[in-house]
């Protein structure tokens, strides 16, 4: 049994040196940035306090931030890590527990938090198809603006050790394997994990683990946009105001979402989503080969197939599951720690 079970990502947190900066940034990529006691906040529509916070200092990535569904929770953890329950001193206060995964990443775990009534999300226009004409003498009319963005949805961090950072969240947490991504047959790399929300239904991934090579860090953190519509216009938005485009647009195969990746001025990387898959604690994990993570079921191919001579994808999944096997050669299984 993990100690707790947590109900979701609450928020990311960086720092940058130039605050005016990164906010001009999230204010295009369609959060709502606000300063507040020398940090910069920004917050979806949801209502939560904030979803992303800078702090000032050199440009890193901080911690992530998780959410208890109480703070009774959060006295629990504390007392299996031996650790304080601490005010939080921020938007929406509430009780934190500060841990520091095997990577040296900082994770925050929230709860207590003061929550604005969520934001009237727009109705949906019905949508001719082939099949259904609901939409009759009504016309589409959709007004330039940046995407808007509703919740923050997942995060993505490089570990050093799958197997090693799997237990470690899994024990805690309580996250539900969606998909484990294999470089070869018994050699995973990563897994997309959800949170166990018993019966109710949970976001395909909330968190991803992922043991590639080169400097560990925060791949991406990924935000939900209201629709597919929202999305586009988002993308246009962010072209239009010459920022970088990363990756997208395009519909994933694990988590089905469509997606759209930009980074920030400070080389962090930020994801606009729309229509992903959701599960019950009751839908069994799956495995899917390393192709299925860079793949696409449309759209724009990952960047790292659209050089001139872009390495084959057997290749490149050979590479890791031959770094991945050294690495286990060598490795020292952790205390504690299952297989
Ligand atoms: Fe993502």
């Amino acid at each position: 049994m993990p100690v707790i079970k947590v109900d979701d990502i609450a928020h990311v947190r960086f720092a940058a040196p130039d605050l005016a900066s990164m906010r001009a940034f999230l204010e295009d990529f369609g959060l709502n940035p606000f300063e507040q006691g020398g940090r910069l906040y920004a917050r979806g529509s949801d209502g939560r306090p904030f979803v992303h916070v800078t702090e000032p200092g050199e440009a890193r990535f901080l911690a992530l931030g998780l959410r208890a569904e109480t703070v009774e929770d959060l006295a629990l953890l504390a007392a299996h890590e031996g650790v304080a329950l601490e005010d939080m001193d921020e938007p929406g206060g509430g009780k934190v527990v500060r841990l520091v995964d095997p990577d040296g990443y900082g994770v925050e775990v929230v709860a207590g938090q003061v929550c604005e009534p969520a934001g009237r999300l727009p109705a949906d226009l019905p949508t001719n198809t082939a099949a259904a004409k609901p939409r009759f003498r009504a016309t589409v009319r959709l007004e330039p603006a940046p995407a808007h963005v509703r919740r923050i949805g997942h995060a993505v961090l490089k570990v050093r050790d799958f197997r090693r950072s799997e237990a470690w969240y899994k024990a805690r947490f309580g996250f539900l394997t969606s998909d484990e991504v294999e470089a070869a047959e018994g050699v995973p790399l990563g897994a997309f994990m959800r949170c166990d929300r018993g019966d109710k239904p949970a976001d395909h991934h909330t968190l991803f683990l992922a043991q590639l090579p080169g400097e560990l860090g925060l791949l991406h953190a990924a935000f939900e946009v209201i629709n597919l519509d929202d999305l586009m216009l988002g993308h246009q938005h962010l072209k239009a105001k010459k920022r970088e485009a990363a990756w997208g647009v395009g519909r994933h195969i694990m988590g089905s979402q469509i997606f759209d990746y930009w980074k920030d001025p400070f080389g962090n990387e930020l994801e606009h989503w729309t229509d992903g898959d959701l599960f019950t604690a009751a839908d069994p994990p799956q495995k899917q080969p390393m192709s299925a993570l860079l793949a696409v079921q449309w759209g724009s191919p990952h960047p790292m197939s659209t050089g001139r001579f872009p390495p084959p994808a057997g290749l490149v999944s050979f590479i890791m599951a031959l770094q991945i096997r050294i690495r286990r050669l060598f490795a020292r299984k952790p205390k504690g720690t299952p297989a």
